[in-house]
């Protein structure tokens, strides 16, 4: 997609769909239509729409005008933001991902989108815009042969006269790395099982660096032998029921002029497949399980995001990528491994193997120099029933950096809800026969897979996201279409911006 931004008067530019957001300034039951940002000519030709009663202005509602008087553009189209006092740069996003959405399979191409003024400034304006333009422009239809290939070709974004135009074309340029690696994460996370495989995986991580092409930016990936060398017997634990062999991927961001500290280790969870192993899921919904590589997925969509905006700031990113398989060289339940911390567990679930992946990845993070820590993983059902499909769980072991890391996720749009860590949950996963269990019962599910994890970051700032729920849309949306959402990627983006000052 290419993406523009324009000065020019919105009555005189032409193109095939210039879409406006109308918003609602009335009060409860009285609907009060109208756009942003438009000026006298926009206003009038839609003057008589909204005078009608037909549009209201509620969120992402779409309406068409075609030939619209007094305008160069094809067509019109007024996408609903909802209630004008609480229009927010999320709804913005979800309005321009709407308007690429309703036009993709009408077969418009190109459009033009009038950018409101918005209390957060026109640069956030534009970077809610672009990012939620690709966010809409994304669709899981690979595998589709009827496929209908109906990417738009060409969005400009309309801006006063009068905008700092630095400052924007900054934001555009930004915003732009941010959707192309969060729809590069996207198109991961949607690679069924046969197709991403571990070396899948790691081949793709190896061309995104070769693409990105920067001396700052490295890839090393380190094979089996290698993972029993580092003795990631928790890793291993995990691998050793599979054909397929694992693939640690070490991506290494070092831009000159970056202080020693702080080193920002980046954690994912890289299951291509989770079969549950001798603990094995029912035949429900098991094919969901391809997603179980989000975590991993999302760091290394964020690591082409960080490696292209270049901010001072060292960053390790670690995918731990296996298969988790049945098989007569799977480890069972009862069995004792130990993690390259020199931990013992105790393996009550095979199922529970997220968390072993991430341990020793969380340590080697820390060996490489890691002085905060983030991973991400779609590690829970619990996390699903605990906050659904909106909200990704956070945990944090560490106030002032999760006090920053939810105004990133704020600036980014993307929506998480802290869980705790209490000490009083550590207790479920003590064993009776080693350092700790890998499951901690029924109850708080999520909490107690994050306590795990806790075991191996020891006081390093910690942040942990478990995006079972919110890593795959399950149904299309207006503004998003089904399959692989690419969560994460801007949270962590914006948190990276922050810290690199
Ligand atoms: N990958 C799953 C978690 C999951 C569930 C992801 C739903 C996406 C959607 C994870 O490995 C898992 O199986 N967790 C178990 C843990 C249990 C055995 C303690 C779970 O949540 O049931
Ligand atoms: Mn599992
Ligand atoms: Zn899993």
């Amino acid at each position: 997609m290419k993406t523009t931004l324009s000065y020019s008067n919105p009555a005189d530019f032409q193109t095939e769909c210039l879409a406006v957001v109308v918003v609602d300034q009335g009060e409860k039951d009285k609907p009060a239509p109208a756009i942003l940002g438009a000026d006298q000519t926009v206003q009038s030709a839609a003057a008589d729409l909204l005078a009608s009663g037909e549009v209201s202005g509620k969120a992402l509602e779409t309406v068409v005008i075609h030939h619209p008087q007094g305008l160069k553009a094809r067509r019109l189209l007024l996408v609903g933001g909802g209630k004008a006092k609480d229009f927010s740069s999320s709804d913005l996003r979800k309005v321009a991902g709407t308007a690429l959405r309703f036009l993709k399979p009408r077969k418009i191409r190109s459009l033009a989108l009038l950018l409101p003024e918005m209390p957060t400034g026109a640069a956030d304006v534009v970077k809610a815009v672009i990012e939620g333009a690709y966010v809409g422009d994304f669709d899981a239809d690979t595998y589709k042969s009827d496929r209908k290939d109906q990417r738009i070709e060409e969005l400009a974004l309309l801006a006063p006269a009068s905008a700092d135009r630095a400052a924007l074309e900054k934001a555009h340029a930004e915003a732009r790395v941010v959707g192309e690696s969060q729809n590069f994460t996207r198109e991961l996370v949607n690679e069924p099982g046969n197709r991403m495989t571990p070396t899948v995986l790691a081949d793709r991580a190896r061309k995104m660096v070769a693409e990105v092409n920067s001396p700052n930016l490295t890839i090393e990936v380190l094979g089996p032998e290698k993972i029993r060398e580092l003795k990631m017997g928790a890793f291993w634990s995990v691998a050793q029921g599979s054909d397929e062999p694992p693939q640690l991927i070490v991506m290494r961001y070092t831009p000159p002029g970056a202080p020693e500290k702080p080193v920002l280790g980046l954690v994912g969870k890289g299951i291509t497949f989770d079969s549950g192993g001798i603990s094995i899921k029912s035949a429900d919904s098991m094919e969901k399980m391809k997603y179980d590589m989000a975590g991993g997925a999302a760091m290394i969509g964020a690591m082409r995001a960080i490696a292209l905006l270049q901010p001072k700031i060292k960053v390790i990113g670690i995918v731990c990528a296996t298969e988790n398989m049945p098989s007569g060289k799977a480890q069972k339940p009862g069995d004792v491994q130990i993690a390259m911390s020199g931990k013992s567990i105790e393996i009550i679930n095979t199922d529970a193997e997220g968390r072993l992946v991430l341990a020793d990845g969380l340590n080697y993070a820390r060996q490489l120099g890691a002085t905060h820590l983030i991973d991400a993983a779609t590690l829970t059902g619990a996390v699903v029933v605990a906050l659904g499909g909106v909200n990704a769980g956070v945990f944090a072991n560490n106030d002032e950096m999760y006090a920053r890391f939810e105004k990133a996720e704020q600036r980014a749009g993307e929506k998480m809800w802290r869980m705790p860590l209490d000490d009083e949950y550590r207790e479920l996963i003590r064993s009776g026969i080693a350092d700790i269990k890998n499951t901690g019962g029924r109850w708080g599910g999520a909490v107690t897979a994050a306590m795990f994890l806790k075991e191996f970051v020891d006081d390093t700032p910690w942040i942990h996201l478990d995006i079972a729920g919110t890593a795959w849309t399950e149904e299309s949306k207006n503004w998003i279409a089904l399959g692989p959402s690419g969560i994460a990627v801007r949270s962590i983006v914006e948190f990276v911006k922050d810290m690199a000052g």
